[in-house]
């Protein structure tokens, strides 16, 4: 792990629904031109850290920090104005508007708290610091993400793999400063997965930090530097995609476990099972 400072670090974080500790202590970082994956069996609390970070839900205990300052008591309205930005993992998109106009909300928004015209972001237009007009930014997004020729398409009458990266593109059109994915490649068949994983990858290269969420494990090994696995809200294992892989606790719980997502997580990875085995490797 780098030295630098983290765009985001959560620490301890805890939440509870009544008598059920969902997340516990859940501590981890989100590096700048890095994809962090957050993964882990079905209920493990992944979603519910998602909400904490942004606000939707309060922690019981617990630190949010974006560029080293606490915005845990912030609403969430205000996290995202200071560069919290995500993706849900029930698409949430304006089925009856198009693609440039899913785009354009986000942007919309953006401008709503700060007429400052900063210059547009790499991923878009490059090293090169210039001002684009909101036109030209909606535009240069829908076709980064390869969306040009559905532009004035409704989005409910496109296939999920669209939808997910319009999702994407609306919430890129608020600048935000990390970006946190819900399981944005649940929907899309291989070719768009491997897309997607491309993708993620250029706006990591363009230094944007990303945590992702999600179930398709051979993406997040290829995608992500490091990975952060929650069992029952409670990190077991932490590192590199190799370490995480091959650690003992990970296999019993998630890579080698028997249910019906942790099997298909497993073979998505390349992980063999034997017959009845909890786990391989390690
Ligand atoms: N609003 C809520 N009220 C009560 N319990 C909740 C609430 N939201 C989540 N939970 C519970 O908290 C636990 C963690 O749920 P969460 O949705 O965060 O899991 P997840 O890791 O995102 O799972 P999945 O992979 O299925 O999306 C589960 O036991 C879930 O039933
Ligand atoms: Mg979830």
């Amino acid at each position: 792990m780098s030295g630098a400072s983290p765009v985001l670090a959560i620490e301890g974080l805890s939440v509870r629904f009544g008598g059920h500790l969902a997340v516990s202590e859940v501590s981890l970082q989100v590096h700048d031109g890095r994809i962090s994956g957050l993964i882990g069996p079905n209920g493990a609390g992944k979603t519910t850290t998602f909400n904490a970070i942004c606000g939707v839900t309060q922690p019981t205990s617990g630190r949010v920090l974006l560029e080293g300052r606490d915005i845990s008591r912030l609403p969430t309205h205000q996290r995202a104005r200071r560069g919290i930005g995500r993706t849900f993992q029930r698409l949430e998109v304006f089925s009856s508007l198009s693609v440039a106009d899913n785009v354009r909300v986000g942007l919309e928004i953006r401008r709503s708290w700060s007429r400052r015209r900063p210059p547009a972001p790499q991923f878009l237009v490059g090293p090169e610091a210039i001002e684009v007009d909101p036109d030209t930014e909606v535009d240069l997004i829908v076709g980064r993400l390869g969306l040009a020729e559905v532009v004035d398409v409704p989005v409910g009458a496109l296939p999920t793999g669209s939808a997910r990266k319009v999702e994407l593109g609306r919430a890129l059109a608020a600048r935000p400063r990390v970006l946190l994915l819900d399981e944005p490649a649940s929907g899309l068949d291989d070719r768009e997965t491997e897309d997607f994983g491309h993708l993620l990858g250029e706006l990591a290269a363009a230094g944007l930090g990303v945590l992702l969420v999600e179930h398709d494990v051979a993406l997040v090994m290829r995608v992500c530097a490091e990975l952060s696995v929650l069992n029952f809200g409670q990190v077991i294992a932490a590192g590199t995609p190799s370490e995480v892989q091959s650690n003992r606790a990970v296999l019993d719980a998630y890579l080698g476990g028997r249910s019906e997502s942790a099997t298909t997580a497993a073979e998505s990875a390349g992980v063999a099972l034997g017959p009845g085995d909890p786990g391989v490797g390690s």
